[in-house]
């Protein structure tokens, strides 16, 4: 079955499953009341595995059978951002990704594997052909694996003969056929069709924020096969540089990837610095090494050899690019396996930091991710933001001005940066080339304060915030919490939260950020009127109008890009480009999902 007439078939099991999602709204409602009595919010305050089992879309998947995993728990556990990194490091060193026949007895595969060590996990997953991953309990396992693994011999072409850990079952042809399909795990993202229909059938606009999330976000699997790429990769690297590391970054790892979306790679050359030479007799010894013209003149060179080595002996890495006169050179690729898209970069400490303190950030409160999630998806879906590089907003962008509305709240909902600096203890003195990066890193020193505003509350008012800032003569900076005089002429201008000298989004140009401007407005004003924020009482199963968070999914009357329409906008008053839309939100739910259904945001 195909993964859509796969989520079809969940879409239609909806109405058998009605009695069971009620009780998981009830669970939804309580746990978000809950949350305005605490006066402080603690690291994991809201346990996602609960917030997961109340979530519509975790219960369709259960009962159509394919068991969703549950997302990012590991904060909760109190460990920091590093530990937990580390952790999933280490996994993945220990783990295979092995292509399979579409049809195989899972015991007997794994009765197979077993003999090498203990199989501590293992899922399946189909992208280009049936995967499987598979965790050993110990990396000895591996090599033993290894040994027993074959160089494959290719008719009329020659093999490459790298050993990686990229392997292919072979099943006898005549055995495969009669066995069942294994149950695979989802790696794409449900498309918009689906989540507006899901989120329509939800009971508040806090409800459907936090589906959305459900929805939207890396689960654990996907998460482990994003460490194992890297891993895999590293294994390359290794063979110039043995103590190098392949390390995710961005969305992967600060909390706000969304199924689908890229994978950042820092190749992490530090460890090669670390000596254990013995200080004292006096003598010491130095590696003699080639020299190059400036840092970025070998970041370049490295990466331009690691890269060719990635094109030709990488298995499975297709349509590999060297971007070399980038300003953070990188190395773009498909890992074909797993379906990422790769971006490896080297030298760059500081967008791991980012990626840090964004995960920080989005751990401190529930309802920070909440709303990056929605607002990330609601500028996707409206092109304001986009896969193909250019003047658009970046996600990145969009979730530091995520953090900078709710440090303006009243009483703040999260920290500036310098408070977090200031809560920092020795460990965690970072400066990575001149530039102060220390931030706090266990997050149980933080203390907020008490602020029950609703998800409601907050995405209009995120809405208000930026359809009214004074983009023309202020900056955005997270570091202070506060607006600031614009230092130059941009656009738009949101400081880099460590390299203080730099705006985010230099790339960012008038046009877009109007665009942006008036769909704020728009949906600050859509989220005013209540035939928009109520859900209503006549929908049934078969028909459910976009309310709340989904109308503001449905097409802008401000963000026509043609010419036409923009001449057609500017004659038309204000009063009846709204009520066009008010009237475009009557459309039957199955239309309007019907004609979004065809445009996934992800991709
Ligand atoms: P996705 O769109 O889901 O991939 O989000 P992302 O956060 O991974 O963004 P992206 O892949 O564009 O960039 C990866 C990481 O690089 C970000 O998370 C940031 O840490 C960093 N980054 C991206 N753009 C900038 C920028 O303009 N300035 C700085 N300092 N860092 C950036
Ligand atoms: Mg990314």
């Amino acid at each position: 079955m195909s993964i859509h007439s796969h989520r079809r078939a969940i879409v239609y099991a909806r109405a058998r499953l009605k009695s069971t999602m009620a009780a998981s709204f009830a669970v939804c409602r309580l746990r978000f009341r809950s949350l305005g009595r605490f006066d402080r919010f603690y690291l994991g305050l809201e346990p996602q595995t609960q917030r997961r089992l109340a979530s519509t879309i975790s219960v369709i998947k259960a009962q159509a059978g394919n068991k969703t995993a549950k997302a990012v728990t590991k904060a909760k556990e109190n460990k920091t951002f590093q530990a937990i990194q580390e952790e999933r490091r280490e996994q993945a060193e220990r783990s295979v990704l092995i292509s399979c026949p579409p049809r195989f007895n899972e015991k007997k595969f794994l009765d197979y594997l077993s003999k090498h060590g203990t199989v501590n996990k293992h899922f399946f997953y189909s992208s280009y052909g049936a995967y499987a991953v598979v965790e050993f309990s110990s990396k000895e396992s591996i090599a033993s694996l290894k040994e027993n693994t074959n160089i494959p011999a290719v008719e009329h072409e020659a093999a490459v003969p790298f050993k990686s850990r990229l392997l292919s079952l072979k099943w006898p042809g005549s055995q495969s056929n009669n066995q069942p399909v294994p149950n695979f795990q989802e790696q794409s993202p449900p498309s918009i069709g689906d989540i507006t229909q899901l989120l329509s059938e939800k009971d508040s606009v806090d409800e459907q924020l936090q589906c959305l999330t459900e929805a939207l976000q890396l689960t654990e699997e996907n998460i482990s096969l994003r460490f194992l790429v890297c891993s895999l990769l590293g294994d390359i690297a290794g063979a110039y540089f043995p103590e190098c590391i392949i390390r995710p970054f961005g969305s992967t790892v600060n909390s706000f990837g969304k199924l689908g979306c890229d994978v950042d790679m820092i190749l992490d050359l530090d460890g090669i610095y670390a000596t254990s030479q013995k200080k004292g007799s006096g003598l010491s010894l130095e590696y003699q090494v080639k020299r190059g013209a400036s840092e970025r003149a070998v970041t370049q060179s490295i990466l331009s050899v690691i890269g060719k080595c990635v094109d030709q002996f990488g298995p499975g890495c297709v349509g590999v690019q060297k971007i070399l006169q980038a300003r953070c050179p990188l190395v773009r690729f498909s890992h074909q396996p797993s379906g990422f898209q790769c971006d490896l970069t080297a030298n760059n400490r500081v967008a791991m930091k980012s990626s840090e303190l964004l995960f920080l950030y989005g751990q401190l409160d529930p309802r920070v991710r909440h709303l990056v999630f929605s607002v990330r998806c609601w500028a996707r879906v409206h092109n304001i933001t986009s896969s193909i590089p250019g003047a658009w907003i970046t996600n990145f962008t969009l979730t530091v001005m995520v953090v900078f509305f709710l440090q303006q709240r009243n009483p703040p909902i999260l920290p500036t940066l310098d408070q977090l600096k200031d809560l920092a203890g020795p460990s965690d003195k970072c400066v990575i080339e001149g530039n102060d990066c220390t931030i706090v890193s266990d997050l149980s020193k933080i203390i907020l304060q008490k602020n029950t505003d609703t998800l409601e509350k907050l995405l209009q008012e995120f809405f208000e915030f930026y359809g009214n800032f004074p983009f023309n003569k202020a900056s955005i900076n997270i570091r202070k919490g506060k607006e600031q005089t614009k230092p130059e002429t941009t656009a738009l201008y949101i400081q880099n939260p460590f390299e203080t000298t730099l705006n985010v989004s230099k790339n960012v140009n008038a046009t877009q950020l109007e665009r942006f401007v008036k769909l704020c407005q728009e949906s600050a004003w859509l989220l005013q009127k209540r035939e928009i924020l109520n859900r209503s009482s006549s929908q049934s199963a078969e028909s459910v109008l976009p309310w709340g968070f989904t109308a503001l999914l449905l097409p802008s009357v401000t963000s026509g890009t043609g010419v036409k329409s923009r001449r057609k906008r500017k004659l038309e008053p204000a009063s009846s480009r709204i009520k066009n839309l008010l009237d475009s939100l009557k459309i039957k739910g199955g239309e309007t999902v019907a004609k979004k259904g065809s445009t996934n945001p992800s991709r």
